[in-house]
């Protein structure tokens, strides 16, 4: 899971030159951003700033008018997002996309990769290989809902759970992927206090076992708390970027918050 970049030399992810207009809205502006191995990084900024949207170009969700993305040394912006995904950056939504009719556990298990069950030949002639690598598709995802804390949810459906909890499902679905770097939109919007602290908590401990996170988030305790490095977007361009203590006192970042 960690790699072998130190974070003081060549950052997980850096982006740079990322641009997307919608009509005559340029959303994004020339944007650059870096992710150093290890960290948590905060991107911020005002609503309509453009940051969901860099997450939508950084994996490719959005093709970007323009940009570079390098990720883990490698050139990724010509790829389409799921072989992103599969190079170990995945994204949630600000929506958490959670098929509400399934099981937890079966949103988990959906979201695995190279699942060998869904190789149609191999079904055919290899059923003893497809089992055991379910099975132990099915024992990771256990692991994972019990490191987020929804073990005791894995056999209900996921319509059931509260908006914090279809957080930490996200979360989840993100790490069966075994990623290198995980994007999270929002992780603590509308989720309850409670759970917010429990979702940080989390964060945390997937962070000390070595997962990059970025992390949008307009919970400004949450950013300064987890947050080893923060970005400012403010009208589709970089307004600031620094430690959380720089940014907090930054008048630049107050002015774009407060409104001129
Ligand atoms: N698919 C789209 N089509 C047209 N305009 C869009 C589209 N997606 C985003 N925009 C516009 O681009 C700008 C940036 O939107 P974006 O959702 O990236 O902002 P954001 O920083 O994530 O905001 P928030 O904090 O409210 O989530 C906004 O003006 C938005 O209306
Ligand atoms: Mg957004």
């Amino acid at each position: 899971m960690v790699n072998n970049h130190s974070s003081s030399q060549v950052p997980l992810l850096a982006a740079s030159g990322m641009s997307k207009s919608f009509g005559g809205i340029k959303a994004v502006d020339n944007a650059e951003i870096q992710v150093a191995t290890g960290s948590i990084t905060g991107l911020i900024g005002p609503n309509g700033a453009g940051k969901t949207t860099l997450f939508n170009l950084l994996s490719n969700f959005i093709r970007p008018d323009k940009g570079k993305v390098v990720f883990d040394g490698e050139p990724i912006h010509h790829l389409p997002s799921y072989q992103i995904a599969q190079q170990g950056l995945v994204r949630t939504f600000q929506v958490a996309r959670a098929l509400s009719k399934l099981s937890v556990l079966e949103n988990m298990l959906l979201a695995a990769q190279k699942q060998t069950g869904e190789n149609f030949w191999q079904l055919q002639f290899q059923p003893h290989v497809v089992a055991k690598e379910e099975k132990q598709l099915e024992q990771q995802a256990l692991a994972i809902l019990e490191s987020v804390g929804l073990a005791h949810k894995a056999d209900d459906y996921a319509g059931g759970l509260s908006g914090g909890q279809r957080k930490l499902l996200e979360m989840g679905r993100a790490l069966m992927t075994n990623p290198k770097l995980i994007l999270l939109d929002e992780p603590a919007a509308g989720v309850n206090p409670r759970l917010i602290d429990e979702i940080c908590d989390r964060i945390v401990q997937w962070n000390r076992k070595g997962m990059t996170f970025l992390i949008i988030e307009h919970n400004m305790d949450v950013i300064m708390s987890l947050c080893d490095r923060v970005w400012v977007l403010a009208e589709g361009r970089n307004l600031a970027d620094g430690v959380p203590e720089e940014i907090q006192r930054n008048p630049k970042v107050l002015e774009a918050y407060l409104g001129k």
